[in-house]
């Protein structure tokens, strides 16, 4: 099997199939650099260094050229993740406020600081700019779920929704 075969070979034939067919709307292959990232998280919950390569090489452009896009959009795991991503917004809004009780909150009953993954595997915790939702700050996000004017009490609550 040659290297390209192999580096294809890490991607799943229905993965590369809904990449082609991201593909088939736009003009060039690069241009679904974003879509593949997506697709691949969406079903592995990150993108290895593996996945990442044969994505890029899918699309006939650099792992290095890809890699940048998925570090830009913070919302593309590079990293192994828990079963549930909470991103919590530290921007203006949210600090204002009071998002920083709400992370506290957060924190304390997870037992793990930002950026860690509880021992579980449940959950990972990631800080993360504005969310986009600011007229309803303090927000949090979970997974693709955005919970708006979080208070201290709420938080048991909505991470018990999250098994
Ligand atoms: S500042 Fe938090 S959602 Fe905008």
């Amino acid at each position: 099997m040659s290297e390209a075969d192999q580096l294809i070979d890490v991607l799943t034939s229905e993965e590369v199939e809904a990449i082609e067919a991201e593909i088939a709307h736009l003009p060039d292959r690069e241009s679904a650099a974003m879509e593949a990232l997506q697709i691949v998280q969406a079903n592995r919950g990150w993108v290895s260094d593996a996945s990442l390569s044969a994505i890029a090489r899918l699309l006939g452009m650099s792992a290095a050229a890809l890699d940048s896009i998925a570090t830009f959009y913070n919302l593309i795991f590079r990293q192994p993740v828990g079963r549930h991503v909470i991103m919590t917004c530290d921007s203006v809004s949210c600090f204002v406020m009071g998002c920083e009780k709400v992370h506290k909150a957060i924190e304390e009953s997870l037992g793990v600081s930002p950026g860690e993954t509880t021992e579980d595997g449940r959950y990972t915790l990631l800080p993360i700019v504005c969310l986009g939702a600011c007229d309803r700050a303090p927000v949090i996000m979970i997974d693709d779920e955005l919970h708006g004017d979080v208070a201290v009490e709420d938080v048991p609550a909505i991470l018990e929704r999250y098994p």
